[in-house]
């Protein structure tokens, strides 16, 4: 099959198109109704399709005889632990789970926050609630008590799960008082809590809210699949936008699973049986698409890893793992790239495993630089694919297809875009723009199924936040171009969003932190480029007039406030006093200008700068600091 007949068939039929992805998949009633629009003009995909997620990625595979097939190899050298579930055993681990979760009340359309480590509980939870037809919302355990109150109060759920503990190499981090904070802080209450008790850290239960998962877990009943509609939200995963406020990305079960499936065969090019590996975290949207989702969906062998790329124990971690189950498809930020490549230049560790079942190895979460794409593709003798995705599309935007027709590798590009997905360049007026210039990637609507179909509880929000920018299209907030191959080159946000180590945060809710500190005026906090994570960012503060503190402290105490707010994971660290921040004349502060200075780039500025000297003095002082080069 060429790609360019199935690329063109999307978007010529893709009612057609989608139809035949979705009898792929056992629904309980088939979907007529391909796509629809709803009162406000937003598209949903497979809207009178009956299903049920959890159905379609376990029991239908039993029913078809996969029952005794891998479903989960649980790998944790953190804990020098190895399990594994069959596609029967999950089965009856997720009815049981779904019990637990519907004698505490929960019913379809209700929420579940689960905040846990990498661990299989964590997918068994997930896997419960969507069997109720109720909807999950995963927090990334590395989140402070502030990012997961936030999240509590935006999707208020009645019920959370989470664990006792979650271990860092060899940190046991406790969870529970963070779950505790982070309740206490919120407007809304859980009306149950299950926690799994990890032997590393046991924590104390409240006496009427707290449940003990190993006391509900083995007297609950196995639950049934409830049946939702293709349109019936799945999961709500909160990403960074440009706000404070975190975004409660909506995804909807039917277009979900159809997307889902369908990207295994034609962007992986995997099928049942085979040993599929995301070394990511549940937390994530790679996790929940490639960890848990789409290889279960498929009929595929999904690994669950509880460490690191390295330290756990060494950077040969990756390859151990491809080795000992046959992974067939390795999936990870370039970030792990970049830390192996850092520990073991020459490659050392990769020839000392067998990797002759890996196949390929894809890459996505931020770009993947050049070198380290030529370091990987030499080192380990495979295919390096670069993909470009977001939380909000849940699945590769752009890639090379495997399954459809594998393309020449162009490096720095993530090769073209999936079916279904019209990307296009605009300017900022939204006119397209030629071959080769670059400008703002944007995709024409309607978005392929998957995508977000709104923000939680908020439908205006999802219409100014990507819906208006460009009318008639989805704007990305990322920069880049299309070359005259139609190699797609994404180049960076265009926005006030950073990427640290493939984690995507937002500039905007740091400085909030930052600005709340009491010897702070006003602060920026922008994105340098940093050779392992990607980018890090670095705040520039201004103090209130005649307060003394020395720089030093100042930034310890700005690195921990932004620890204990957003989390460890924001490797928030930097901190320059300065006189005073570049603004426009309405006051707009110079980030993007300024963020090009310290990355050592010409940078440009408007012209309705409100004091043409500000920069050149921000920039003579970070020189003397050896901030820029
Ligand atoms: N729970 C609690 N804390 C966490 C955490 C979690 N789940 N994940 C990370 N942290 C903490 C770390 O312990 C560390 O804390 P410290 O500053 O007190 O040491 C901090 O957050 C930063 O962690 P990390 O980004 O993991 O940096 P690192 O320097 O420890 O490790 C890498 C570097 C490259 C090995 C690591 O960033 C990595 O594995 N990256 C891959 C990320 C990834 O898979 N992203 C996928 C998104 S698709
Ligand atoms: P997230 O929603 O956390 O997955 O982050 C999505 C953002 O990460 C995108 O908007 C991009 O800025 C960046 N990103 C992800 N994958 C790639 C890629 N392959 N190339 C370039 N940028 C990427």
């Amino acid at each position: 099959m060429s790609y360019k007949a199935e690329y063109d068939r999307s978007m010529n039929d893709p009612e057609g198109f989608w139809k035949e992805k979705a009898a792929a998949l056992k629904w309980f009633k088939d979907p007529e109704n391909i796509l629809s629009q709803d009162e406000h003009g937003i598209y949903h995909w497979f809207a009178d399709g009956e299903m049920n997620t959890a159905y379609m990625a376990l029991d239908y595979h039993v029913e078809q005889g996969r029952g005794d097939q891998l479903a989960i190899i649980y790998d944790s050298p953190v804990t020098d632990t190895k399990t594994t579930f069959t596609y029967s055993e999950l089965r009856d681990a997720v009815a049981k789970a779904a019990g637990m979760l519907k004698g505490l009340g929960v019913e379809k359309g209700d929420r579940v926050i689960i905040y846990m480590p990498m661990i299989p509980e964590a997918v068994i939870s997930m896997l419960a609630t969507a069997r109720l037809g109720a909807i999950h919302s995963v927090v990334f355990g590395g989140f402070a008590a502030p990012e997961l109150a936030q999240r509590i109060e935006d999707a208020q759920p009645k019920v959370m799960i989470s664990a006792s503990c979650g271990i860092e190499i060899k940190r046991v981090i406790e969870y529970k008082p963070l779950l505790d904070k982070a309740i206490e802080l919120s407007a809304h209450k859980p009306q149950s809590c299950i926690i799994f008790q990890r032997p590393q850290a046991t924590s104390p239960l409240i006496e009427g809210r707290d449940y003990d998962w190993n006391d509900l877990y083995p007297q609950a009943e196995p639950a049934d699949c409830v049946p939702v509609k293709g349109t019936d939200p799945l999961y709500i995963l909160y990403t960074s936008g440009t706000t404070g406020k975190p975004k409660g990305v909506v995804r909807e079960n039917g277009g979900h699973a159809v997307a889902m499936n369908y990207s295994m065969q034609a962007i992986y090019n995997v099928d049942k049986g085979d040993v599929f590996w995301a070394a990511s975290d549940v937390g994530w949207v790679v996790g929940h698409s490639y960890i848990v989702y789409a290889p279960l969906l498929r009929g595929c062998t999904t690994i669950v890893y509880e460490g690191k790329p390295i330290m756990t124990p060494d950077a040969g971690a990756f390859w151990r793992i491809c080795e000992e189950y046959g992974v067939k498809t390795l999936f990870t930020a370039p970030t792990a790239f970049r830390a192996i490549k850092k520990e073991d230049a020459e490659g050392a560790f990769i020839k000392q495993y067998d990797l002759s079942k890996l196949v390929a190895i894809f890459s996505a979460g931020e770009r993947l630089d050049p070198p380290t794409q030529e370091w990987l593709m030499e080192k380990s003798g495979k295919p390096v694919i670069d993909h470009w995705w977001q939380t909000e599309t849940g699945w590769g935007i752009t890639a090379n297809l495997q399954g459809v027709e594998p393309m020449p590798v162009k490096l720095g590009s993530s090769t073209v875009p999936s079916p279904g997905f019209n990307v296009q360049i605009l300017d900022e007026n939204g006119v397209q723009l030629a071959r080769g210039e670059q400008g703002y990637i944007a995709l024409k609507l309607p978005l392929p199924p998957s995508c977000l179909a709104t923000v939680w509880g908020d439908v205006e929000k999802f219409k100014s936040g990507y819906l208006q920018t460009f009318d008639g299209y989805y704007a990305s907030g990322d920069g880049g171009y299309i070359d005259q191959d139609g190699y797609v080159f994404v180049m960076g946000r265009v926005d006030d969003v950073m990427n640290v180590a493939g984690h995507r945060l937002s500039t905007g809710e740091m400085e909030e932190v930052v600005g709340g500190h009491p010897a702070v005026a006003e602060c920026a906090v922008i994105a340098r480029d940093d050779d392992l994570k990607g980018q890090i960012p670095m705040g520039l503060v201004v103090l209130k007039t005649g307060v003394e503190i020395d720089e030093a402290t100042l930034a310890k105490e700005l690195t921990q406030m932004i620890r204990n707010s957003i989390g460890a994971i924001a490797c928030y660290k930097d901190t320059y006093v300065v006189k005073r921040l570049p603004k426009t004349r309405s006051g707009k502060i110079l980030r993007k200008s300024m963020r090009q200075m310290v990355n050592g780039e010409a940078y440009a500025v408007p012209s309705t700068i409100d004091d043409v000297s500000i920069m050149p003095e921000i920039e003579a002082l970070l020189r003397e600091k050896g901030v820029i080069g």
